[in-house]
């Protein structure tokens, strides 16, 4: 079964879709993983990072994008169903097991999901709207990965900023999230009002099946700009984030602002694979490094603990 892993921030610009599409073109290019990226977001900027508009709108036109798969889940256009895996991408930028289920600009109408999650409240009539609309998102972005959650060893989900629909809803579907951020104040606080909405999230679903997901760590982006520099105020903010968190949680390679990274999206194609002899696409190869490292031991911790849990029970 894939590891599903989001990427984060309710501030928006920080570099989650750029951290999105290099860590898994470097899981997939170099440490040979099979992953799937999922763009969440309408501005689809993971979906063309990977692949041009061109092919973008031929997706879109054969219905073949994430708001295909949404509409099926609402009961919308259900003459036209497709499978995940026809909706999907394979093989993109020419690597082997480096796939794409596009996003779209367009994905749901608020009002068709209110209405249809009241209609099913009010169809059975022991549900209140409370209950449906917590158990629907739960389930949402579950259900749509499920026909493929063993077809790969990663999944990565690319989430808008803020804290949408889809955000949540990936929240539940995933393993662990990746928090990435510029080492500046804003930053900072777009941290601690997602571990705070998170914390709220778990607490709201506790009763009726949980949120799981946990923070695998915070990764600074674009780091030695022109604002921040590398010295005494770089610091600064990274140790108000580590008294904030268990210094643990930041990865130690950061990825440097380089204008290769930015570059890259020119050529539809993540900076590992359009550059990698620069310094953004090094950086990004040395964190995947200590991304899979970080999530071995945390594996670990957690089978210990389930292990010790089992031992007090018995
Ligand atoms: N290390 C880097 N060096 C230079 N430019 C970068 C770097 N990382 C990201 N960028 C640029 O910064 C901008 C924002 O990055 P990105 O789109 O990844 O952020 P985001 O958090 O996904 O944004 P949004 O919240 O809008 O989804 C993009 O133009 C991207 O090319
Ligand atoms: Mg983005």
């Amino acid at each position: 079964m894939a590891y599903v892993i989001a990427t984060a921030n309710m501030k928006g610009g920080v570099g989650k879709t750029t951290l999105s599409v290099n860590l898994a073109a470097a899981l997939a290019k170099d440490y040979g993983k099979r992953v799937l990226v999922f763009d969440l977001d309408t501005q689809i900027s993971a979906t063309l990072g990977l692949m041009s508009p061109n092919v973008f709108a031929k997706h879109r036109k054969e219905k073949r994008t994430l708001k295909q798969l949404l509409e099926q889940t609402f009961q919308i256009n259900n003459s036209n169903s497709i499978n995940i895996k026809d909706a999907i991408h394979y093989s993109i930028c020419q690597v082997k097991n480096f796939d794409l289920l596009p996003g779209d600009i367009e994905l749901y109408d608020e009002f068709v999901v209110a209405e249809m999650l009241h209609e099913e409240a009010f169809a059975f009539d022991k549900l209140d709207f409370q209950f449906v609309w917590n158990r629907f998102e739960r389930n949402l972005i579950t259900g749509i990965l499920k026909p493929v959650i063993d077809d790969y060893d990663f999944i990565i989900l690319d989430c808008a900023p803020g804290y949408n629909l889809m955000t949540r809803s990936g929240l539940f579907a995933s393993d662990y999230y990746l928090l990435p951020m510029k080492p500046e104040p804003l930053s900072v606080i777009g941290v601690q009002l997602l571990k705070r909405r998170i914390d709220e999230l778990k607490r709201i679903h506790e009763s009726e099946g949980g949120l799981a997901v946990e923070m695998l760590g915070i990764v600074f982006t674009m780091s030695g700009n022109f604002i921040t520099g590398t010295g005494m105020y770089h610091r600064k903010v990274m140790q108000r984030i580590a008294q904030d968190f268990d210094i643990e949680k930041i990865f130690k390679t950061q990825i440097p602002l380089d204008i290769a990274v930015a570059k890259a999206f020119d050529s539809f194609m993540p900076v590992v694979l359009s550059n990698p002899q620069s310094t953004g696409a090094k950086s990004f190869v040395q964190l995947t490094q200590d991304f899979l490292q970080k999530l071995n031991d945390r594996e670990q911790k957690n089978q210990q603990l389930a292990t010790q849990n089992l031992a007090a029970i018995g």
